[in-house]
């Protein structure tokens, strides 16, 4: 769209140019009456802006502590389209380390998982260490007798720092610390991952798989979106697998978080006395409550839990319940997802199904099993998901569309609905009487817009 614009002379986005700083006032006002432009799902110049403003300015998720829990060991990983490698050094410290050797760019590590001190360069044999310094080369005493090695180490992120298991990265030196990004939603990943100080832990590796659709279209729909489920997922209550499903969308509603994060709340989907988040007693009695704040526990006393959210930009959690066969029990899962871009027309869908460390092995696994049925490259609501959402690069990139259509997200402005904010409510953030309503999503493209348009 801004290509034949582009002016800055360094062929990136140094310093965004004009028209796309027009277009994103656009985008700003088109939210304030909600409406968006479909060309943010489909753009090349957007897409390469996204690479550069948000996913090197943002804390960005790239694993669980779960994941590399000892020295030595390593996982690949993405930051926007770039890859690293997320490794526990020798001193236990957790690095992100750019997977490209300073020498000639080749990829210094080639298995997505294992355990190393070293990475050495497949090209002239270049060794690092899995801190990232600079540890050797072969004939070094013949070809490298000068060479400043503490200035050619693997580039490092910058920063690297967890909260509840969460591993996150941001690629920019003057990024706030972790916790302050996240903000309010601390206080619910508490919720969902501190009720006990055992924790929850990774399955096993994540899931990936490609998916024709641009990667906001995951974070927009994990904010927010409980009003497509009733259509989109239908084909789950004709069959048996799922309860009333206007009865759920009646009971839900959303808290919007500063940032662009949000959530989606639920009641308790499954009777007493399954009341903490719909976790059994088996596996309630290992929580610990007395870790949370006063708040916190009036939450789960409440008998609310957390269906889904999204942290800015693309990281996604689903917790729901599942029967995996009719007349099966069902059985409350937690999973972990990531909206990863590869170009502006597809993304990589990476999930991760997680267990409690102090839950029977049973629980366990029957919550795993309940996950993959209904979020994994199988998964029966996933695949309702990711096929609407083809239709974002498609009218993207019409050139009709492009003219003058713009998306509807007007649900909940000017008493379309009964969506209000609710009275006295116990945590952080604004919370509404009900999903009909998209301030969320507005919100989180909101986030979106100012993303793109600071320096
Ligand atoms: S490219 Fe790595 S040693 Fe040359
Ligand atoms: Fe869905």
């Amino acid at each position: 769209m801004v290509s034949a614009d582009r002016q800055d002379g360094t062929g990136g986005y140094g310093s965004l140019n004009g028209t796309m700083q027009t277009f994103l006032s656009e985008v700003q006002k088109d939210l304030a009456q909600g409406m968006l432009s479909p060309r943010v799902l489909n753009d090349p110049d957007i897409h390469r802006a996204e690479l550069d403003r948000i996913f090197t300015k943002c804390w960005v998720f790239v694993g669980h502590v779960s994941e590399i829990p000892s020295p030595g060991d390593y996982v690949l990983r993405y930051v926007g389209e770039d890859q690293f490698i997320l490794a526990r050094d020798e001193q236990g410290e957790i690095q992100l380390l750019l997977n490209n050797c300073v020498h000639r760019a080749s990829p210094v590590c080639r298995a997505e998982k294992g355990n190393t001190s070293h990475f050495r360069c497949p090209y002239h044999g270049w060794i690092y260490k899995n801190s990232g310094e600079w540890n050797g080369a072969p004939y070094r005493a013949k070809a490298y007798r000068t060479l400043d090695t503490a200035r050619w180490g693997l580039r490092k992120a910058p920063h690297v720092d967890s909260y509840q298991g969460l591993v996150f990265a941001c690629l920019d030196p003057d990024a706030v610390p972790l916790r302050e990004y996240l903000g309010d939603m601390c206080w619910y990943l508490d919720i969902v991952f501190g009720l006990n100080e055992q924790g929850m832990r990774a399955a096993g590796d994540p899931h990936r798989w490609i998916v024709p659709a641009n990667w906001k279209s995951g974070a927009e729909n994990f904010v927010g979106d409980a009003y497509h489920v009733q259509s989109a997922h239908s084909s789950l209550e004709d069959i048996g697998l799922l309860p009333d499903l206007g009865e759920s969308l009646s009971t839900q509603f959303h808290v919007a978080l500063e940032g662009g994060h949000g959530l989606i709340i639920t009641p308790n989907l499954l009777p007493e006395p399954l009341w903490v988040m719909d976790y059994p007693p088996e596996v309630a009695s290992t929580f610990d409550l007395a870790r949370l704040g006063a708040g916190q526990r009036e939450f789960l006393e409440s008998r609310y839990g957390v269906v889904g959210f999204t942290i800015f930009p693309n990281l996604s959690l689903i917790r729901a319940v599942a029967s995996t066969e009719r007349g099966r029990p069902p059985v409350c899962f937690t999973a972990l997802r990531q909206w990863q871009p590869r170009g502006p027309e597809q993304f990589e869908l990476w999930n991760w199904p997680m267990v409690w460390n102090s839950a029977p092995p049973e629980f366990n696994q029957a919550s795993y099993e309940g996950s993959v049925f209904g979020f994994s490259p199988s998964g029966v609501f996933e695949q309702d998901d990711t096929v609407v959402w083809r239709g974002g690069p498609m009218v993207g990139r019409s050139a009709f569309a492009r003219q003058d259509m713009k998306l509807n997200f007007q649900m909940g402005l000017d008493g379309m609905s009964d969506y209000k904010p609710r009275p006295d409510w116990m945590g952080p953030g604004e919370a509404s009487t009900s999903v009909y309503g998209e301030s969320n999503q507005r919100r989180w493209w909101q986030r979106w817009s100012e993303a793109l348009a600071s320096s």
